[in-house]
């Protein structure tokens, strides 16, 4: 094996797709009309916010209005945290977060207050979990004002079951609840639940991205499902010029090809398997359990800056966590089968050394 492969950098660090979206989604480009790009939508007009909008309500039998458009999820938590929390209120969050959970409270003068995942095993492999009774034990001495969960977790990659999901909502009825569901897709594409939680609890929005699984993060777009309560926030979210129209039509492709996407995430669980036995095999390493598009891998502490050093030579960047959850874990987005491989032999190649 040649010592570099790369000759340019391969960004294994940022949970984005390296297989990119349906290859229609690119034909489209190609074609784009002047509609889509010279004129605003006339969508509104129809009584309907988006194209979009409108065929997510009708996949999952909500009406429209109940879905919230957005640039991603990133763009829903923070209007969301924006309009609901004042000064001195407190947002649940987990301990082992995305860096931004732990931000986004602060903007408006709110605090965060933190459940912690546990450690422990799925089908032989370990795996965070999340300890619900810790959770609710949390909630009802804090109160806060919103509770979030991820599922899956970014960068613990576990997902939370819908039973234990149900029993923590009923719990926190008195909370908006935003569950961000990012990385729905590659862990399961069960979507059964969505509307009967939603309209058993009106506090409650389910947050998704086009970014992750449809592999569109440059687009900038994603959508929520939200509860009938959240009626400051609908309006709040609404642009009555419309949205991106070069987006959601790219969306909306995307979601009519899913067997393109279905394809890439079998070889991306293919591989999750082969990192989880040739990790094992490694002194010192522990894969986590994922359902994402990326896995955590604890490490030796004293190889990780040589190790990132090396990798960095061969033009390939994983993701060495240095924060108060972490500070041996290493996040790895799951890149092509070829990167995959490349990867773990580079690894092994610098601990023979
Ligand atoms: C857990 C989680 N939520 C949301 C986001 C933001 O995604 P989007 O591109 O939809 O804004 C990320 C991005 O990495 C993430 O890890």
């Amino acid at each position: 094996m040649s010592d570099k492969k790369y000759s340019t950098l391969q960004y294994l660090d940022r949970n984005e797709s390296q297989y990119g979206p349906s290859p229609k989604c690119y034909e489209y480009l190609k074609n784009v009309g002047i509609e889509d790009l010279a004129w605003y939508s006339r969508d509104f007009s129809r009584g309907v916010k988006s194209k979009l909008s409108e065929r997510i309500a009708k996949d999952f039998g909500f009406k429209e209005s109940q879905i919230i458009n957005s640039y991603g999820s990133e763009d829903i938590l923070k209007q969301l945290i924006h309009r609901y929390v004042s000064r001195g209120e407190k947002i649940l969050i987990p301990r082992e977060a995305w860096w931004y959970y732990k931000k986004v409270a602060y903007e408006v003068g709110g605090f965060n207050v933190e459940y912690p995942m546990v450690k422990g095993e799925i089908d032989g492999v370990a795996s965070y979990l999340y300890d619900i009774d810790k959770m609710i034990q949390i909630y009802e001495r804090e109160r806060p004002r919103v509770v979030v969960i991820a599922s899956p977790n970014n960068p613990t990659g576990n997902k939370m079951d819908s039973d234990q999901l149900y029993k923590f909502l009923d719990v926190c009825r008195g909370a908006i609840v935003m569950i961000d569901e990012a990385y729905w897709g590659f862990g399961s594409t069960d979507n059964s639940y969505v509307k009967p939680y939603i309209d058993e609890f009106p506090n409650l929005i389910i947050c998704r991205t086009f970014s992750k699984y449809f592999a569109l993060a440059g687009s900038r777009i994603g959508f929520s499902f939200a509860g009938n309560n959240l009626e400051e926030l609908k309006g709040y979210t609404t642009r009555y010029l419309g949205y991106n129209l070069v987006s959601e039509n790219l969306a909306i492709i995307a979601l009519d090809d899913m067997p393109y996407y279905e394809k890439v995430t079998k070889m991306m669980q293919d591989d999750k398997e082969y990192f989880y036995k040739e990790f094992s095999k490694l002194d010192g390493f522990t894969p986590y359990k994922s359902y994402s598009n990326f896995m955590l891998v604890d490490m030796p502490k004293e190889i990780r800056k040589d190790l990132d050093k090396f990798l960095k030579e061969r033009n390939i960047l994983i993701k060495f966590l240095d924060e108060e959850a972490f500070k041996t874990e290493t996040r790895i987005t799951l890149g092509t089968q070829e990167q995959n491989k490349y990867l773990i032999e580079s690894i092994k190649e610098f601990l023979k050394k």
